[in-house]
């Protein structure tokens, strides 16, 4: 086993994997609101990266659903953090924003997609990632697109499997 680079010693706190507790809540004023089960893992090879996957599943069928990968750096010196995710939809997107204590607080800085990619189109994704003092992890995401201005998207709580 390879230690965490120091680089990453403020979020050792997200390493490992995390299973939705109770199905998430997914709500969008343009969509019928629904619920989702979800796997998140947080990696690391020694580099001052940490790799994650985000899978969810339908709650009911526990069909595959949304997926996002990527890579979390931390600006050395600094509480700054940036998430760099590819999303199963043909979205890429860089993330930044400020760990305080076991908080993240991010905003897209870049969204790109494919080209045949449907509308309306994302513009703006803000997304809270915390460790709660229960020991449950909880995540919020906002997003604009064409049609609505930034509002919340997704809200779920996971507890540490692993
Ligand atoms: C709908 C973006 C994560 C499930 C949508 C829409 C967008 C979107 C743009 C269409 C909204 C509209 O038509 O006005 C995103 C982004 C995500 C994300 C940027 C991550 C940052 C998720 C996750 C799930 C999910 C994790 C969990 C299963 C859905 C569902 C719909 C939807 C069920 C409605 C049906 C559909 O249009 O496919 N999302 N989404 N999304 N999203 Fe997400």
């Amino acid at each position: 086993t390879v230690e965490l680079n120091q680089a990453l010693l403020a979020l050792d706190w997200l390493l490992g994997t995390w299973e939705s507790d109770e199905p998430g809540e997914g709500n969008f004023p343009s969509i019928k609101p629904f619920h989702y089960i979800e796997t998140l893992n947080f990696s690391h090879v020694g580099q001052p990266v940490i790799n994650f996957t985000f899978n969810a599943f339908h709650a009911e069928t526990k069909k595959p659903m949304h997926r996002e990968c990527g890579f979390i750096r931390m600006q050395p010196g600094t509480n700054r953090v940036a998430f760099i995710i590819a999303q199963n939809s043909g979205l890429v997107e860089i993330e930044e924003g400020d760990l305080t204590g076991q908080q993240l607080n991010l905003q897209s800085q870049a969204v790109a997609r494919t080209s045949f990619a449907r509308e309306p189109y994302v513009q703006k994704i803000s997304r809270v990632i915390q460790l709660r003092s229960d020991g449950r992890l909880e995540q919020s995401v906002s997003m604009a697109t064409d049609n609505q201005p930034l509002m919340q998207h997704l809200h779920i709580t996971y507890r540490r499997s692993s």
